[in-house]
């Protein structure tokens, strides 16, 4: 057995996207460009609506899954061939974009703390002109394993045999959101097979005597299991993990595919408004 380690900190960007609204990014800065199989991770948090009510007006995406967890606030999403979900505090959203969609994120709440995390999870080139599909769960589908002293709610994967909702066969994603009071430790076995981070951003803890104080970004080391231990007023983090896909990856903004070609073809395809192919099928628990 060997536990896993910190590999590397990384310092969260402040990054403007959709109409003005502040993201914190962590995978997709030049710090991180990929941590395969995810391309990017965006945390935001603001309590102020002028950052955030603009939302995320119509856009595209191509290639791969994008998985979105609301801790706090609303938020509406739309898409342009009229699927409509809401997302509410402590749901989540897994879309998978593959051949195509265009939709839009937007805040209902005009009020109060907004903040979640975005993760965009890469499919493989098999996947990537498959048909797109959103699986919208409410934060009573998903379950929450209650231990003496952790709370751990699984969005995928597996925890103490509890799985999640959201099913990922491809790369194996684990998401945990784990809340350990002070001085607890979460264990955890994670396969050597699976590459992985934490965000922690309540509270702070610590993994193999490296302290990750509150909103800290770290990506963990080869080994097949971790421990994590809360520091003196608990900690909040999310644990994520998936298997690398090993593939070329091409970037072009909301586009990822294998080449520059399969790009193009995607610039074109959105130019000439045929970048949407299949109407997304939508799931709701
Ligand atoms: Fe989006």
């Amino acid at each position: 057995m060997t536990v896993r380690m910190i590999k590397q900190f990384i310092q969260a960007q402040a990054v403007s996207e959709g109409a003005g609204v502040t993201v914190h990014r962590t995978i997709g800065t030049p710090a991180l460009r990929h941590l395969d199989p995810f391309l990017m991770l965006d945390y935001f948090n603001s309590d102020n609506p002028d950052d955030y009510i603009a939302g995320f007006p119509d856009h595209p995406h191509r290639g791969f899954v994008t998985l979105t967890y609301m801790l706090d606030g609303h938020m509406l999403h739309r898409d342009s061939m009229g699927n409509e979900g809401d997302l509410r505090s402590g749901g989540a959203q897994w879309m998978k974009a593959a051949s195509g969609v265009i939709h839009s994120e937007m805040p209902r709440q005009i009020d109060g703390l907004m903040r979640g995390f975005q993760l965009w999870i890469n499919l493989p080139g098999s996947e990537k002109m498959s048909a797109p599909g959103y699986q919208e769960y409410s934060p009573e589908a998903l379950p929450v394993v209650q231990t003496a002293d952790a709370k751990v709610k699984v969005l995928i994967g597996a925890y103490q045999n509890t799985p999640g909702p959201i099913v990922d066969p491809i790369t194996s994603v684990h998401y945990l959101d784990v809340t350990l009071q002070a001085h607890a430790t979460f264990d955890f076995a994670l396969p050597t097979e699976l590459q992985g981070f934490i965000y922690v951003f309540e509270g702070d803890a610590s993994v193999a005597g490296t302290n990750l104080p509150t909103h800290s970004f770290a990506v963990l080391a080869e080994g097949d299991s971790l421990a994590v231990r809360a520091g003196a007023d608990g900690a909040r983090f999310i644990l994520v993990a998936g298997k690398p896909l090993r593939e070329p990856i091409v970037q072009y903004g909301p586009f990822v595919m294998n080449s520059r070609d399969e790009i193009n073809q995607a610039i074109n395809d959105y130019n000439n408004g045929t970048l949407v192919q299949q109407r997304a099928a939508m799931i709701r628990d």
